[in-house]
């Protein structure tokens, strides 16, 4: 039955049935496209997130009750300004224009756009106008705002009226005949105030999108795309022992069964006991078909004598993709795999947004973590079924998977590991004494009852030794920092304020029973300017 052309036509059915009604934002590159669809999905509305030179014949297939234009670094005076065909402005479906969408559409119906005499960037305050917008409706006459733009609509086309202000330029105009409304500002971030109230009156008001997107439509459209794409394929998953990579492995699982295979590989660079008893709940709780591979030693190896943190990261991506690959190949052979064409991986739109220009014409901002770390010439197509989400939709989706609250909950871990924790070269001694610090750091934690309360909580090992004493002789010992953070997404990070009592309990184990430290101190730095990770 599973395959049959019906099943499948009923599939597709229920599929476009989730998607119609919904919202496509067209990417003109900016920032924050990503937030914005998210923002959509938050109101239970579906997004999609197109290019903005998608045609227009595959916007109407989505029947969007919505268009929302993104942001984007460029000036639409630009030589290679990003552009939508200006007859989506003509297809009768309200528009949202946000930033460079709102100068895009000014300069395409006849206004004026013009570099700004004062750039516009961060907090910035709002002077509603007292006009029976839609958007704006019974706001207050000032609000908190936040701006990043250089250019200004200077005069607005025919048929548009200005909405608000700021004490520099008109922040927002919209033509209601026409439902096409514009904000200079960005509502979908956090810095706005009603900001969410501006995006639920477009979504609902102006729009009338039904909320009807969720969690289980995000799984049933995904994996149907999965089954797509990999055809009678094999794939291969890397698991790290994170919510990430499960959430995605279980996903692709439902789409293929057990021609996914998953490797977890022990790095040796894990937290205590942590390779045995995930690979255990893999295996045994979500059914997953798994292969564990103990690789500790060769990697030990290849790190030896290295202390500089990207080289660290670069030989631990480049070895993982190569022990994957051997095992694909062990796979292929051995087993009658079929062919492994494809790797799933529990990308998230964090790591992405910090790594490479995501779709459309978006800017790169750094370059990042693991996936910055893949070889140009692997030889694996990707799966990344979470490439769009940020790590709260990834622990619902979790939820909705019905995935055990442990894995749920477990703090973020970076790809390699403990590698970026201990600072300098690493030795399997200093390795042991990180494991146990950290286990007692995480113990303690949840005794406090604040381990799903925080972001993440770990510990690093210095490369610095101090004095100290012991019993009657003098030491000079090893030294730990202890780091707790909050956040909500992991592009900012607050310390948090542990109680003294708790502090006192980590300290006191660390020194009692960990050997060779002596000394143990607490971060309080914020991200920016630190990061999360030492390394
Ligand atoms: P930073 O240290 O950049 O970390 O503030 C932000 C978040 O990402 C995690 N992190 C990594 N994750 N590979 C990963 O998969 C990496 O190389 C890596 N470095 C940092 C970090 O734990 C935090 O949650």
């Amino acid at each position: 039955m599973e395959g049959t052309a019906e099943v499948k036509a009923s599939r597709q059915q229920a599929k476009l049935a989730m998607e119609k009604g919904g919202v496509v934002v067209l990417d003109f590159g900016g920032q924050y496209t990503q937030l914005i669809a998210r923002r959509v999905r938050e109101q239970q509305v579906f997004s999609a997130i197109l290019p903005c030179t998608t045609p227009l014949e595959d916007i109407r297939k989505l029947e969007p009750a919505g268009i929302i234009l993104s942001g984007g670094p460029s000036s639409v005076y630009d030589k290679d300004a990003p552009k939508c065909d200006p007859a989506v402005l003509a297809m009768g479906i309200p528009i949202l224009g946000i930033c460079y969408g709102m100068q895009w559409v000014a300069k395409n119906l006849g206004g004026k756009v013009e570099p700004a005499e004062r750039r516009e960037y961060g907090p910035a305050q709002l002077n509603v106008h007292k006009v029976d917008s839609h958007l704006f409706k019974n706001f207050p006459d000032t609000m908190k705002i936040w701006n990043s733009h250089g250019d200004n609509v200077h005069e607005l086309p025919p048929g548009f009226h200005a909405t608000g202000r700021t004490s520099n330029a008109i922040a927002a105009a919209e033509d209601p005949k026409r439902k096409i409304y514009t904000v200079q500002f960005h509502p979908e971030v956090n810095h706005t105030d009603r900001g969410m109230e501006i995006l639920r009156n477009f979504l609902f008001t102006v729009c009338n999108a039904e909320p009807k997107w969720s969690g289980s439509a995000f799984i049933q459209e995904t994996v149907e795309a999965i089954r797509t794409k990999v055809g009678t394929h094999h794939a291969i998953c890397g698991l790290s022992g994170g919510v990430d990579s499960t959430v995605a492995a279980v996903l692709v699982h439902r789409a293929m069964g057990d021609r996914l295979t998953n490797i977890f590989v022990n790095t040796g660079m894990l937290r205590k006991n942590e390779f045995e008893h995930t690979l255990e709940m893999y295996r045994d709780r979500l059914g997953l078909r798994v292969v564990g591979v103990d690789a500790s030693e060769h990697f030990l190896n290849k790190l030896k004598g290295v202390s500089d943190p990207e080289k660290k990261r670069k030989i631990i991506g480049g070895e993982f993709i190569a022990v994957f690959a051997a095992e694909a190949q062990k796979l292929q052979k051995k087993e009658a795999r079929g062919d492994i064409k494809f790797l799933v991986q529990g990308t998230l739109y964090p790591d992405v947004i910090e790594s490479v220009s995501v779709k459309g014409p978006s800017a790169t901002i750094k370059t990042h973590h693991n996936v910055g770390g893949l070889p140009s010439d692997m030889p694996f197509g990707l799966i990344e079924p979470l490439r769009d989400l940020f790590k709260d939709e990834v622990r619902r989706i979790g939820k909705e998977l019905c995935l055990p609250q442990e894995i749920l909950v477990k703090h973020p871990f970076p790809g390699p590991g403990l590698a970026v924790r201990l600072l300098g070269e690493i030795t399997s001694k200093d390795l042991i004494t990180l494991r146990e610090a950290d286990a007692i750091v995480v113990e303690e934690i949840r005794r406090a009852g604040l381990y799903e309360k925080v972001w993440q909580a770990f510990a690093v090992l210095l490369p610095v030794r101090s004095v100290g004493v012991m019993g009657d002789g003098r030491t000079y010992g090893l030294t730990v920092a202890i780091r707790v953070v909050q956040s909500d997404d992991a592009m900012t990070a607050d310390w948090v304020r542990l109680p003294g009592e708790v502090l006192e309990h980590i300290s006191t184990r660390i020194v009692n029973e960990v050997p060779g430290v002596t000394r143990v101190v607490y971060d309080v730095s914020s991200k920016p300017p630190s990061t999360i990770e030492w390394e």
